[in-house]
Protein backbone atom coordinates (compact mmCIF):
# COMPACT_ATOMS: atom_id res chain seq x y z
CA UNK A 1 0.00 0.00 0.00
CA UNK A 2 3.02 2.55 -0.33
CA UNK A 3 2.75 4.71 -2.66
CA UNK A 4 5.95 6.12 -2.93
CA UNK A 5 7.82 8.07 -5.60
CA UNK A 6 11.28 9.25 -5.65
CA UNK A 7 11.63 12.20 -7.86
CA UNK A 8 14.67 14.51 -8.55
CA UNK A 9 13.19 17.71 -7.30
CA UNK A 10 14.14 20.97 -6.96
CA UNK A 11 14.41 20.65 -3.45
CA UNK A 12 17.46 17.70 -2.96
CA UNK A 13 18.44 15.69 0.12
CA UNK A 14 21.67 17.00 0.39
CA UNK A 15 22.49 13.31 0.67
CA UNK A 16 21.41 11.46 -2.06
CA UNK A 17 20.73 14.44 -4.23
CA UNK A 18 16.44 13.07 -4.14
CA UNK A 19 13.77 13.73 -2.44
CA UNK A 20 10.92 11.14 -1.75
CA UNK A 21 7.57 12.56 -2.45
CA UNK A 22 4.62 11.20 -1.05
CA UNK A 23 1.25 11.02 -2.24
CA UNK A 24 -1.44 11.44 -0.39
CA UNK A 25 -2.23 7.95 0.31
CA UNK A 26 -3.57 7.80 3.78
CA UNK A 27 -2.23 4.04 4.19
CA UNK A 28 1.19 5.66 3.54
CA UNK A 29 2.13 5.56 7.12
CA UNK A 30 0.84 2.26 7.55
CA UNK A 31 2.40 0.14 4.77
CA UNK A 32 0.97 -3.22 6.80
CA UNK A 33 -1.92 -2.20 6.67
CA UNK A 34 -4.80 -3.03 4.03
CA UNK A 35 -8.12 -1.40 3.54
CA UNK A 36 -9.61 -4.82 4.23
CA UNK A 37 -7.78 -6.20 6.81
CA UNK A 38 -7.27 -2.87 8.90
CA UNK A 39 -4.09 -3.00 11.25
CA UNK A 40 -3.52 -4.79 14.67
CA UNK A 41 -2.05 -3.10 17.49
CA UNK A 42 0.92 -5.73 17.06
CA UNK A 43 1.59 -5.08 13.47
CA UNK A 44 2.70 -1.06 13.25
CA UNK A 45 3.42 1.83 15.74
CA UNK A 46 0.32 3.47 17.70
CA UNK A 47 -1.34 6.68 15.57
CA UNK A 48 -0.70 9.37 18.12
CA UNK A 49 -3.89 11.82 18.66
CA UNK A 50 -1.40 13.83 20.88
CA UNK A 51 -0.04 17.19 21.01
CA UNK A 52 3.16 15.34 20.57
CA UNK A 53 5.47 13.45 19.90
CA UNK A 54 3.79 12.94 17.07
CA UNK A 55 2.79 10.39 14.48
CA UNK A 56 5.64 11.20 11.49
CA UNK A 57 5.55 9.29 7.86
CA UNK A 58 8.46 6.56 6.84
CA UNK A 59 10.20 8.67 4.79
CA UNK A 60 10.74 10.55 7.63
CA UNK A 61 11.93 8.03 9.77
CA UNK A 62 13.82 6.28 6.97
CA UNK A 63 15.83 9.73 6.23
CA UNK A 64 17.50 9.04 9.60
CA UNK A 65 19.40 5.76 8.64
CA UNK A 66 22.41 7.28 8.33
CA UNK A 67 25.61 8.50 10.66
CA UNK A 68 26.17 11.59 9.71
CA UNK A 69 29.36 14.20 11.29
CA UNK A 70 28.82 17.29 12.67
CA UNK A 71 31.76 18.67 10.42
CA UNK A 72 30.28 17.10 7.72
CA UNK A 73 30.17 19.50 4.37
CA UNK A 74 27.07 17.87 3.42
CA UNK A 75 25.28 18.11 6.91
CA UNK A 76 26.29 21.70 7.43
CA UNK A 77 24.51 22.59 4.48
CA UNK A 78 21.63 20.68 5.25
CA UNK A 79 21.90 23.00 8.34
CA UNK A 80 22.05 25.94 6.39
CA UNK A 81 18.86 25.05 4.16
CA UNK A 82 17.08 24.56 6.92
CA UNK A 83 17.80 27.63 8.72
CA UNK A 84 16.88 29.40 5.08
CA UNK A 85 13.44 27.32 4.74
CA UNK A 86 12.00 27.67 7.80
CA UNK A 87 12.46 31.81 7.35
CA UNK A 88 10.79 31.29 3.69
CA UNK A 89 8.54 29.35 5.66
CA UNK A 90 7.44 32.26 8.16
CA UNK A 91 7.81 34.68 5.30
CA UNK A 92 10.62 36.70 6.27
CA UNK A 93 14.19 36.56 4.83
CA UNK A 94 17.39 37.03 6.18
CA UNK A 95 17.61 40.27 3.91
CA UNK A 96 14.47 41.32 5.95
CA UNK A 97 16.26 41.16 8.88
CA UNK A 98 15.36 37.97 10.46
CA UNK A 99 17.51 34.64 11.59
CA UNK A 100 16.67 31.10 11.99
CA UNK A 101 18.44 29.62 15.16
CA UNK A 102 18.45 25.96 16.01
CA UNK A 103 18.85 24.49 19.59
CA UNK A 104 19.27 21.19 20.61
CA UNK A 105 16.01 20.17 22.93
CA UNK A 106 12.67 20.01 22.87
CA UNK A 107 10.15 23.16 22.83
CA UNK A 108 10.81 24.06 26.00
CA UNK A 109 14.47 24.73 25.65
CA UNK A 110 13.63 26.72 22.31
CA UNK A 111 11.48 28.69 24.89
CA UNK A 112 13.61 28.99 27.87
CA UNK A 113 16.45 29.83 25.62
CA UNK A 114 14.81 33.22 24.38
CA UNK A 115 13.36 33.89 27.87
CA UNK A 116 16.49 33.65 29.85
CA UNK A 117 18.30 35.14 26.63
CA UNK A 118 16.35 38.30 25.42
CA UNK A 119 15.10 39.40 28.48
CA UNK A 120 18.58 41.88 29.99
CA UNK A 121 19.25 42.10 33.88
CA UNK A 122 17.23 44.78 33.98
CA UNK A 123 14.39 43.95 31.68
CA UNK A 124 10.90 42.90 32.94
CA UNK A 125 8.63 40.38 31.27
CA UNK A 126 5.07 40.14 31.35
CA UNK A 127 3.44 36.89 30.35
CA UNK A 128 -0.06 36.53 28.74
CA UNK A 129 -1.26 33.37 30.32
CA UNK A 130 -4.61 31.47 29.71
CA UNK A 131 -3.43 27.93 29.65
CA UNK A 132 -0.76 25.52 30.85
CA UNK A 133 2.09 26.69 28.89
CA UNK A 134 1.79 30.15 29.20
CA UNK A 135 2.22 29.16 33.00
CA UNK A 136 5.37 26.99 31.76
CA UNK A 137 6.91 30.38 30.69
CA UNK A 138 6.18 32.08 33.65
CA UNK A 139 7.53 29.84 35.79
CA UNK A 140 11.12 29.77 33.53
CA UNK A 141 11.08 33.05 34.29
CA UNK A 142 10.67 32.59 38.08
CA UNK A 143 13.73 30.22 37.87
CA UNK A 144 15.60 32.08 36.06
CA UNK A 145 15.38 34.53 38.48
CA UNK A 146 14.10 37.09 35.85
CA UNK A 147 11.01 39.90 36.85
CA UNK A 148 8.21 39.15 35.49
CA UNK A 149 4.48 39.43 36.37
CA UNK A 150 1.70 37.31 34.50
CA UNK A 151 -1.88 38.96 33.24
CA UNK A 152 -3.77 35.43 33.81
CA UNK A 153 -7.15 34.50 31.37
CA UNK A 154 -9.56 32.49 31.96
CA UNK A 155 -8.44 29.18 30.43
CA UNK A 156 -11.41 28.91 27.91
CA UNK A 157 -11.22 32.57 27.16
CA UNK A 158 -8.36 34.09 24.47
CA UNK A 159 -6.06 36.66 25.85
CA UNK A 160 -7.51 39.76 25.04
CA UNK A 161 -5.77 42.80 23.66
CA UNK A 162 -7.02 46.16 25.80
CA UNK A 163 -6.11 43.83 28.86
CA UNK A 164 -2.60 43.64 27.59
CA UNK A 165 -2.75 46.93 26.98
CA UNK A 166 -3.85 48.39 30.22
CA UNK A 167 -0.78 46.45 31.84
CA UNK A 168 1.96 47.48 29.78
CA UNK A 169 0.56 51.22 30.44
CA UNK A 170 0.34 50.55 33.91
CA UNK A 171 3.89 49.21 34.54
CA UNK A 172 6.43 50.80 32.51
CA UNK A 173 9.24 48.63 33.69
CA UNK A 174 8.09 45.92 31.36
CA UNK A 175 10.51 45.41 28.49
CA UNK A 176 9.42 41.85 26.80
CA UNK A 177 5.76 40.49 26.27
CA UNK A 178 5.66 36.66 25.66
CA UNK A 179 2.09 34.88 24.72
CA UNK A 180 1.21 31.58 23.36
CA UNK A 181 -0.30 31.42 19.88
CA UNK A 182 -1.88 28.19 19.78
CA UNK A 183 -2.74 27.49 23.29
CA UNK A 184 -2.59 22.95 23.51
CA UNK A 185 -3.88 23.22 26.99
CA UNK A 186 -7.02 23.78 25.05
CA UNK A 187 -6.52 24.51 21.84
CA UNK A 188 -8.00 28.26 22.18
CA UNK A 189 -6.06 30.96 19.34
CA UNK A 190 -4.77 33.87 21.05
CA UNK A 191 -4.99 36.98 18.67
CA UNK A 192 -1.34 37.33 18.30
CA UNK A 193 -1.54 40.09 15.58
CA UNK A 194 -4.01 42.52 17.71
CA UNK A 195 -1.65 41.85 20.72
CA UNK A 196 1.21 42.32 18.62
CA UNK A 197 -0.28 45.92 17.91
CA UNK A 198 -0.66 46.59 21.13
CA UNK A 199 2.95 45.86 21.90
CA UNK A 200 4.86 46.95 19.15
CA UNK A 201 3.10 50.33 19.60
CA UNK A 202 4.06 50.45 23.52
CA UNK A 203 7.72 49.34 22.13
CA UNK A 204 8.30 46.33 24.24
CA UNK A 205 9.86 43.38 22.47
CA UNK A 206 7.57 40.49 21.38
CA UNK A 207 8.16 36.36 22.37
CA UNK A 208 5.43 34.07 20.52
CA UNK A 209 5.25 30.70 21.67
CA UNK A 210 3.70 29.19 18.31
CA UNK A 211 4.83 25.50 19.31
CA UNK A 212 1.98 23.69 18.28
CA UNK A 213 0.64 26.20 15.61
CA UNK A 214 4.11 27.03 12.82
CA UNK A 215 3.57 24.82 9.84
CA UNK A 216 -0.13 24.25 10.44
CA UNK A 217 -1.44 28.03 10.59
CA UNK A 218 -0.48 31.47 8.51
CA UNK A 219 1.51 33.83 10.72
CA UNK A 220 2.81 36.78 9.43
CA UNK A 221 5.97 37.17 11.31
CA UNK A 222 6.60 40.64 10.33
CA UNK A 223 3.10 42.46 10.22
CA UNK A 224 2.48 40.78 13.54
CA UNK A 225 5.74 42.22 14.84
CA UNK A 226 6.99 38.98 16.50
CA UNK A 227 10.40 39.59 18.04
CA UNK A 228 10.90 35.97 18.92
CA UNK A 229 8.89 33.09 17.59
CA UNK A 230 9.18 29.55 19.05
CA UNK A 231 8.28 26.30 17.32
CA UNK A 232 9.67 22.74 17.33
CA UNK A 233 11.16 19.85 15.15
CA UNK A 234 8.17 17.55 16.05
CA UNK A 235 5.08 19.27 15.46
CA UNK A 236 3.12 20.77 12.17
CA UNK A 237 6.36 20.57 10.07
CA UNK A 238 6.15 16.54 11.19
CA UNK A 239 9.67 16.43 11.81
CA UNK A 240 10.93 13.57 14.91
CA UNK A 241 11.90 14.67 18.72
CA UNK A 242 15.41 16.71 18.74
CA UNK A 243 15.40 20.43 18.45
CA UNK A 244 13.62 23.44 18.86
CA UNK A 245 13.73 26.88 16.28
CA UNK A 246 13.59 30.50 16.76
CA UNK A 247 12.26 32.91 14.54
CA UNK A 248 14.08 36.07 15.37
CA UNK A 249 13.96 39.83 13.95
CA UNK A 250 17.76 40.22 13.87
CA UNK A 251 18.43 43.71 15.73
CA UNK A 252 16.32 41.65 19.13
CA UNK A 253 18.74 38.68 18.21
CA UNK A 254 21.91 41.27 18.82
CA UNK A 255 20.82 42.85 21.99
CA UNK A 256 20.32 39.38 23.61
CA UNK A 257 23.94 39.57 23.84
CA UNK A 258 25.63 39.00 26.78
CA UNK A 259 22.15 38.57 28.77
CA UNK A 260 21.88 34.94 28.71
CA UNK A 261 21.44 33.05 32.35
CA UNK A 262 23.17 29.46 30.98
CA UNK A 263 25.42 28.37 28.67
CA UNK A 264 23.59 25.63 26.27
CA UNK A 265 20.79 27.87 26.07
CA UNK A 266 22.26 31.25 24.78
CA UNK A 267 20.29 31.94 21.98
CA UNK A 268 22.59 34.85 21.01
CA UNK A 269 25.94 32.17 20.79
CA UNK A 270 24.09 29.35 19.50
CA UNK A 271 23.40 31.97 16.08
CA UNK A 272 27.37 32.76 16.23
CA UNK A 273 27.83 29.40 16.11
CA UNK A 274 25.71 29.15 13.22
CA UNK A 275 26.92 31.66 11.34
CA UNK A 276 30.79 31.01 11.94
CA UNK A 277 31.16 28.01 10.65
CA UNK A 278 27.88 26.46 9.71
CA UNK A 279 27.79 24.26 12.95
CA UNK A 280 26.30 23.34 16.73
CA UNK A 281 28.79 24.42 19.07
CA UNK A 282 27.32 21.58 20.77
CA UNK A 283 26.58 18.11 19.62
CA UNK A 284 23.65 18.40 16.60
CA UNK A 285 20.69 16.12 16.81
CA UNK A 286 22.06 14.93 13.67
CA UNK A 287 19.70 12.38 12.64
CA UNK A 288 16.40 14.40 13.69
CA UNK A 289 18.02 17.45 11.50
CA UNK A 290 17.78 14.74 8.37
CA UNK A 291 14.68 13.60 9.33
CA UNK A 292 13.56 17.42 9.62
CA UNK A 293 15.11 17.90 5.97
CA UNK A 294 12.81 15.20 4.74
CA UNK A 295 9.54 16.78 6.66
CA UNK A 296 10.07 19.92 4.84
CA UNK A 297 9.82 18.04 1.55
CA UNK A 298 7.08 16.48 2.31
CA UNK A 299 5.57 19.80 3.89
CA UNK A 300 6.29 21.39 0.25
CA UNK A 301 4.30 18.25 -1.72
CA UNK A 302 1.47 18.89 0.63
CA UNK A 303 0.98 22.16 -0.68
CA UNK A 304 2.90 23.94 2.43
CA UNK A 305 1.11 25.36 5.09
CA UNK A 306 -2.27 25.76 3.42
CA UNK A 307 -1.84 21.98 2.41
CA UNK A 308 -1.27 20.87 5.63
CA UNK A 309 -3.97 23.01 7.37
CA UNK A 310 -6.62 21.62 5.49
CA UNK A 311 -5.88 18.24 5.95
CA UNK A 312 -5.40 19.01 9.88
CA UNK A 313 -9.05 20.77 9.38
CA UNK A 314 -10.79 17.83 7.93
CA UNK A 315 -8.84 15.16 10.77
CA UNK A 316 -10.47 17.99 13.46
CA UNK A 317 -13.87 18.37 11.39
CA UNK A 318 -13.82 14.64 11.91
CA UNK A 319 -12.67 13.90 15.04
CA UNK A 320 -15.24 16.48 16.31
CA UNK A 321 -18.21 15.25 14.61
CA UNK A 322 -17.54 11.35 15.62
CA UNK A 323 -17.03 11.97 19.08
CA UNK A 324 -19.84 14.39 19.88
CA UNK A 325 -22.29 11.84 18.27
CA UNK A 326 -21.14 9.68 20.95
CA UNK A 327 -21.92 11.78 23.45
CA UNK A 328 -18.39 13.42 24.39
CA UNK A 329 -18.83 17.34 24.94
CA UNK A 330 -15.94 19.41 23.73
CA UNK A 331 -14.58 22.22 26.44
CA UNK A 332 -14.13 25.07 23.76
CA UNK A 333 -17.22 27.15 22.00
CA UNK A 334 -17.01 25.93 18.21
CA UNK A 335 -15.76 29.76 17.80
CA UNK A 336 -12.60 29.31 19.90
CA UNK A 337 -11.45 26.02 18.91
CA UNK A 338 -8.61 25.65 16.06
CA UNK A 339 -7.93 22.38 14.37
CA UNK A 340 -4.66 21.36 16.28
CA UNK A 341 -6.12 19.78 19.35
CA UNK A 342 -9.35 19.69 20.96
CA UNK A 343 -10.39 18.90 24.80
CA UNK A 344 -13.30 16.99 25.24
CA UNK A 345 -15.15 16.83 29.13
CA UNK A 346 -14.97 13.62 30.74
CA UNK A 347 -17.95 11.86 30.21
CA UNK A 348 -19.96 11.95 33.74
CA UNK A 349 -21.22 8.17 33.27
CA UNK A 350 -20.37 6.11 36.35
CA UNK A 351 -18.16 3.60 34.62
CA UNK A 352 -16.16 6.09 33.30
CA UNK A 353 -12.50 6.81 33.80
CA UNK A 354 -10.07 8.24 32.09
CA UNK A 355 -7.01 5.76 32.66
CA UNK A 356 -9.00 2.57 31.56
CA UNK A 357 -10.61 4.22 28.62
CA UNK A 358 -7.30 5.58 27.35
CA UNK A 359 -5.32 1.91 28.44
CA UNK A 360 -8.16 0.46 26.42
CA UNK A 361 -7.91 2.53 23.24
CA UNK A 362 -3.76 2.66 23.16
CA UNK A 363 -4.30 -1.55 23.33
CA UNK A 364 -6.21 -0.91 20.05
CA UNK A 365 -3.26 0.93 18.77
CA UNK A 366 -4.55 4.67 19.60
CA UNK A 367 -3.18 7.22 21.67
CA UNK A 368 -5.30 9.56 23.12
CA UNK A 369 -4.15 12.24 25.46
CA UNK A 370 -4.48 13.90 29.18
CA UNK A 371 -6.21 16.97 29.71
CA UNK A 372 -4.19 20.08 31.31
CA UNK A 373 -7.49 22.58 31.81
CA UNK A 374 -7.02 23.31 35.81
CA UNK A 375 -10.77 23.91 36.41
CA UNK A 376 -12.58 20.82 34.34
CA UNK A 377 -11.71 17.61 34.11
CA UNK A 378 -11.04 16.91 30.66
CA UNK A 379 -9.04 14.31 27.82
CA UNK A 380 -7.55 16.02 24.52
CA UNK A 381 -7.52 14.64 20.91
CA UNK A 382 -4.70 16.03 18.98
CA UNK A 383 -5.65 16.13 15.22
CA UNK A 384 -1.97 16.86 13.85
CA UNK A 385 1.05 14.87 12.53
CA UNK A 386 1.32 12.72 9.35
CA UNK A 387 -2.02 11.41 10.40
CA UNK A 388 -5.45 11.44 8.03
CA UNK A 389 -9.24 11.23 7.86
CA UNK A 390 -9.14 7.30 7.61
CA UNK A 391 -7.12 6.97 10.57
CA UNK A 392 -9.57 9.25 12.42
CA UNK A 393 -12.52 7.02 11.12
CA UNK A 394 -10.11 3.90 13.14
CA UNK A 395 -9.44 5.93 16.26
CA UNK A 396 -13.61 6.47 16.02
CA UNK A 397 -14.33 2.68 15.66
CA UNK A 398 -12.18 2.17 18.08
CA UNK A 399 -13.53 4.42 21.03
CA UNK A 400 -17.32 3.24 20.03
CA UNK A 401 -16.12 -0.30 20.89
CA UNK A 402 -13.48 0.94 24.02
CA UNK A 403 -17.21 2.82 25.20
CA UNK A 404 -18.99 -0.58 24.58
CA UNK A 405 -16.50 -2.47 27.03
CA UNK A 406 -16.57 -0.12 29.23
CA UNK A 407 -20.85 -0.57 29.34
CA UNK A 408 -20.44 3.25 28.28
CA UNK A 409 -23.85 4.20 26.31
CA UNK A 410 -23.90 6.91 23.82
CA UNK A 411 -24.41 10.38 25.80
CA UNK A 412 -23.92 9.93 29.07
C1 LIG B 1 2.19 25.68 23.01
C2 LIG B 1 3.26 24.78 23.53
N1 LIG B 1 4.33 25.31 24.13
C3 LIG B 1 5.31 24.55 24.61
C4 LIG B 1 5.25 23.17 24.50
C5 LIG B 1 6.37 22.36 25.07
O1 LIG B 1 7.04 21.64 24.09
P1 LIG B 1 7.93 20.38 24.48
O2 LIG B 1 7.04 19.40 25.16
O3 LIG B 1 8.43 19.92 23.15
O4 LIG B 1 9.01 20.88 25.38
C6 LIG B 1 4.16 22.57 23.89
C7 LIG B 1 4.06 21.11 23.78
O5 LIG B 1 3.06 20.55 23.36
C8 LIG B 1 3.14 23.39 23.38
O6 LIG B 1 2.07 22.87 22.79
Amino acid sequence: MISLCTIAASRPNHYTGLTLLLTHDPSYNHPEMTPDEGCSPSSRDPLLFTPGPLTTSRTVKEAMLRDVGSRDGAFIATVASIRERLLELAGVSQAAGYEAILMQGSGTFGIESVITSAVPRDGKLLVLANGAYGERIARIADVARIESTVLRSPEDAPVAPDQAEAALAADPAITHVAVVHCETTTGILNPIEDLGGVIKSSGRAYIVDAMSSFGAMPIDVSGTGVDFLVSSANKCIEGVPGFAFVIAKKDALLACEGSARSVSLDLHAQWRGLEKDGQFRFTPPTHAILAFEQALNELDAEGGVPGRAARYAANHRAVLDGVQAMGFRPYLPAERQTYIITSFHYPTHKNFNFAGFYDRLARLGFVIYPGKVSQAECFRIGTIGHIFEPDVRQLLAATRRVLDEMGIPDGS
